[in-house]
């Protein structure tokens, strides 16, 4: 695991944009892992603004998010699919025909699921997935105690989650009590994978994925048996990191980069 201490969630987002933008100009046909959240907002600004700009391109690439709410149709304005119109698809030139998100208005859940896994391994797998971390350890929204070798399925989610997440519901009781999203399994078949936490409120949870014991108690805690994670942090979010020196060693370059 490469741990990337930033000084700010400035220069942390920044961090992330330019892994992603440096992705899509080696490789522009990448198949992209996107996420939801608030942390996410910084990074897709800043990949917008890289569009704008003209240093990135999506043309070429395809996308899959991790989840979606049951029961919310994509026009919903609580949807994953309405967060990722509105932060970054209606902004970039991906091709909206291949920009892919679980349906949380299917029919029939575990048979969208089983779809959505199916056309991710179409698909090649994931190349460049971006995750955020619930303060629960959740990455998508596999919960703690989620099979470790999990495939795109149906979770409930936690209490805590749901709290968490209220602030863009009406009110607690209208945040979908399920959801659908890739496993842990499905995560972990990426080819890389860019993590990032921000704010002391992850800092306890962000210990426990990097130095906790890999448990389905801890589900980000399984990217330690991944052979290419990036993570990135505000220094509030690394506090609780006990080999915190060590990570600004090895990567002096973060907090100088004129190293
Ligand atoms: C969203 C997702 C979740 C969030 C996590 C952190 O698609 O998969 O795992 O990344 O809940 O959310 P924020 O950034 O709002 O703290």
């Amino acid at each position: 695991m490469k741990v990337l201490i930033h000084q700010t969630q400035t220069t942390a987002a920044d961090c992330v944009a330019g892994l992603f933008a440096d992705r899509l100009t080696q490789t522009p046909d990448t198949v992209l892992g996107l996420a939801t959240g608030g942390t996410m907002e910084a990074v897709y600004e800043r990949l917008i603004a890289r569009h704008q700009d003209g240093t990135v391109s999506f043309n070429q690439a395809q996308s899959f998010n991790l989840d979606e709410y049951v029961g919310l149709t994509p026009d919903h304005p609580c949807s994953y699919w309405h967060y990722m119109r509105e932060k970054l698809f209606n902004h970039v030139d991906l091709d909206p025909d291949r920009t892919f998100l679980p349906h949380g208005d299917a029919p029939d859940s575990e048979a969208e699921a089983a779809r959505y896994e199916a056309a991710i391994v179409d698909a090649g797998d994931i190349g460049l997935q971006l995750l955020g971390l619930g303060a629960n350890g959740h990455i998508g929204f596999n919960e703690p105690t989620s099979s470790l070798a999990s495939h795109t399925r149906i979770k409930t989610l936690t209490r805590s989650t749901r709290q968490a997440n209220a602030r863009y519901f009406d009110a607690f009781a209208d945040v979908p009590r399920l959801a659908i999203t890739m496993g842990i399994g499905t995560i972990m078949r990426a080819d890389e994978i860019v993590l990032l936490a921000f704010g002391a409120g992850k800092a306890d949870v962000v210990a426990q994925m990097i130095e906790g014991p890999v448990s389905a108690a801890c589900p980000a805690s399984i990217l330690q048996m991944h052979r290419k994670v990036t993570v990135v942090l505000d220094e509030a979010a690394a506090s609780g990191l006990a080999l915190r020196a060590y990570y600004e060693e090895v990567h002096p370059e973060v907090r100088d980069p004129a190293i």
